[in-house]
């Protein structure tokens, strides 16, 4: 089917709003991307989200919507009025998710690892293969945020280890953690869909019997000896106690989902119960590590 993509300058006061107007005006899909096209994490019904300064609101309607009647309605509501910054694109008739998938593919991690979509064929069979089909939760390993996981899981020796992955989306990294011979890992995270998608992902691996999946309400009381967290800054800042609580003493962590900006602050959080590593840099986003005291 084609489709029709309506761009909307926001910024972060005005962003959520924006959206729930493309929403109300008949988009099929709403998705937020920053002036530099860095895409925001898909926001959770009710979630509160860090909206970039300059965020770009996109609506996807499909093409015998009428666009005329979605801008006259949004111009008569938008604060700008007449100057209100908008573009609409005609997006070609392609199979999106098709085209998604054909772009996927198999990737290596460190020295051992790959991430092989489960459509495809294996290229290293000896290698340490995760078999993985994301769904509809987030974790590819195409994001740097999951790379500098992956990248540290594959430097560890995970053999009969226990890992906690906080915000397990897709479950890459906890099926990678499993692979590189962790006995047991916990994932968490409060989208329903990612622990479905983590459920499905740990069949296709056969490691299904050494992986929980909860909601952060059922989380349980554990110490692992290594935690990987990949969410964003303001989680990782406000759940810093919960996350730190997940190490054992001399238990490893890694914090991802970080912006370069936004690293000095969370060394300074996690640096009150954990000796910090230096950070690791990929593209613009920063990977924190340490072990906890
Ligand atoms: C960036 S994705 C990471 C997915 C995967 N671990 C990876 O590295 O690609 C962040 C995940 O954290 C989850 N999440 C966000 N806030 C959370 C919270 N407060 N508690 C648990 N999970 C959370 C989201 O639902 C999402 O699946």
């Amino acid at each position: 089917m084609p489709w029709i993509q309506l761009r909307l300058s926001a910024n972060e006061e005005t962003a959520e709003k924006y959206s729930d107007w493309l929403s109300a005006c008949g988009a099929q899909a709403v998705t937020f991307i920053d002036a530099k096209d860095t895409p925001i994490y898909e926001p959770l019904p009710g979630d509160e989200v860090t909206y970039w300064s300059n965020t770009v609101v996109m609506g996807l309607y499909d093409a015998s919507h009428d666009m005329d009647k979605v801008l006259s309605y949004l111009k008569s509501i938008h604060p700008d009025k007449d100057e209100m910054q908008y573009k609409l694109e005609q997006l070609e008739d392609k199979d999106w998710e098709r085209e998604w998938m054909d772009n996927f593919h198999p990737m290596k991690f460190g020295q051992r690892l790959w991430i092989c979509p489960s459509w495809r064929e294996i290229p290293e069979p000896d290698a340490v293969n995760v078999m993985l089909d994301p769904g509809l939760a987030f974790g590819t390993g195409t994001h740097p945020t999951t790379s500098l996981c992956l990248t540290w899981l594959d430097g560890l020796d995970l053999t009969g280890k226990t890992v906690v992955d906080f915000g397990c989306g897709s479950g890459i990294l906890s099926l990678a953690a499993l692979k590189l011979g962790a006995e047991k890992v916990i994932g968490i995270d409060i989208d329903p869909q990612a622990l479905q998608a983590s459920r499905e992902n740990a069949k296709r691996n056969n490691v299904e019997d050494r992986l929980e999946l909860y909601l952060p309400k059922d989380q349980p009381q554990f110490e692992a000896d290594v935690v990987v967290a990949n969410i964003l800054a303001g989680p990782l800042r406000e759940l810093a106690p919960v996350i730190t609580a997940y190490a054992k003493p001399n238990g490893l962590l890694a914090l991802s989902g970080v912006l370069e900006e936004q690293a000095t602050n969370l060394l300074e959080i996690y640096g009150q119960n954990c000796t910090m590593d230096p950070i690791a840099v990929q593209e613009e986003w920063v990977r924190l590590s340490g072990k906890k005291r």
